[in-house]
């Protein structure tokens, strides 16, 4: 078995990226730069925020934070993203979810320039994945992409098995496994809560990734000797074994289904490192205009 190790290659990219970020420096041009909006005080969205910021400044991005109150008006959020939206100084634009439940969380993705949207969940740009043109893809599959890729991981002509069927893990997921080029030219299935027989379903994937927000749901039955496994589950449970009184565990039970997989991601340390780093790889596509050559931002 092979641990698929989401630190050691999220830190590889990380490199890569203030290399590059050196080199377009280097020739006079600007950092890019990335803006997140974060609406009231949850505090694991502020976390995520600032991880965000501290990730940019690790790799040479200016970064910003617009700070709204949780009973901000939709209609001056949307203001907000239209201010961004215009600032040229401005490469990649991301508003933290959730959102208060008075806010249109789809009003306030469709109102992001689809240029700037480097969390890759605006319509255009998940309709443009879907159809194979360049666009920004979200987080978390860009991530898995990244890590079967590194790994070494052909998928070409395997049988992909996606359980969970959310719009910004496993429907994306699935569209770029069934894509005609590598990584991608697998047979794909998406299992979801009314699946029959999951059992018989999961144990024919090659590739099985797991994005179903159930800990420990995936048991050594459900999976073929020498399958490559992607958690994508993170959940934090109480533990006697740690100081904290918790632990992180995935989707997965990592012991008895690690001793049957090829390749398998931890939990943490796996897809978790990669998320932000694909937010870095878009941002700095963003600032290249590597997908939206065509169109002078404002
Ligand atoms: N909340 C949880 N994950 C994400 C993410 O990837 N992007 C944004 N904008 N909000 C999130």
């Amino acid at each position: 078995m092979e641990l698929i190790d989401g630190k050691k290659i999220a830190a590889i990219i990380k490199g890569e990226i203030a290399r590059e970020v050196e080199r377009l420096t280097d020739k006079g041009l600007k950092r890019p730069h990335l803006a997140a909006i974060l609406v009231g005080d949850d505090p694991a969205s502020h976390t995520y925020v600032n991880s965000k910021s501290k990730a940019c400044q690790e790799v040479g991005f200016e970064s910003s934070s617009y700070k709204l109150p949780y009973d901000v008006s939709e209609k001056e959020l949307l203001e907000t993203v239209d201010f961004i939206n215009n600032d040229q100084e401005i490469d990649g634009l991301i508003v933290q979810l959730p959102l208060p439940e008075h806010i249109d969380n789809h009003k306030v993705i469709e109102a992001i320039r689809p240029e700037k949207d480097v969390d890759g969940f605006h319509p255009v740009n998940v309709g443009r994945t879907a159809i194979g043109l360049p666009s920004y893809v979200s987080a978390t599959p860009y991530g898995i992409l990244e890590l079967i890729m590194r790994s070494g991981i052909e998928t070409t002509g395997k049988n992909c098995v996606i359980l969970g069927r959310s719009n910004i893990v496993g429907k994306p997921m699935a569209v770029l496994m069934s894509r005609n080029e590598e990584p991608g030219n697998a047979t794909v299935t998406i299992c979801h809560s009314k699946t029959k027989d999951l059992k018989s379903v999961t144990s024919k994937a090659d590739i099985l990734i797991v994005a179903i927000g159930k800990p420990g749901f995936v048991t050594a039955d459900m999976v073929k000797e020498g399958a490559v496994v992607i958690d994508v589950g993170i959940h934090r449970i109480e533990s006697d074994k740690t100081k904290s009184g918790f632990r992180l565990i995935g989707d997965v039970k990592f012991d008895e289904v690690a001793a049957k997989a090829s390749h398998i991601t931890p939990v943490p340390g796996g897809v978790g490192p990669m998320t932000i780093v694909s937010l870095l790889m878009n941002t700095l596509k963003a600032s290249k205009k590597e997908i939206y050559p065509g169109i002078d931002r404002l």
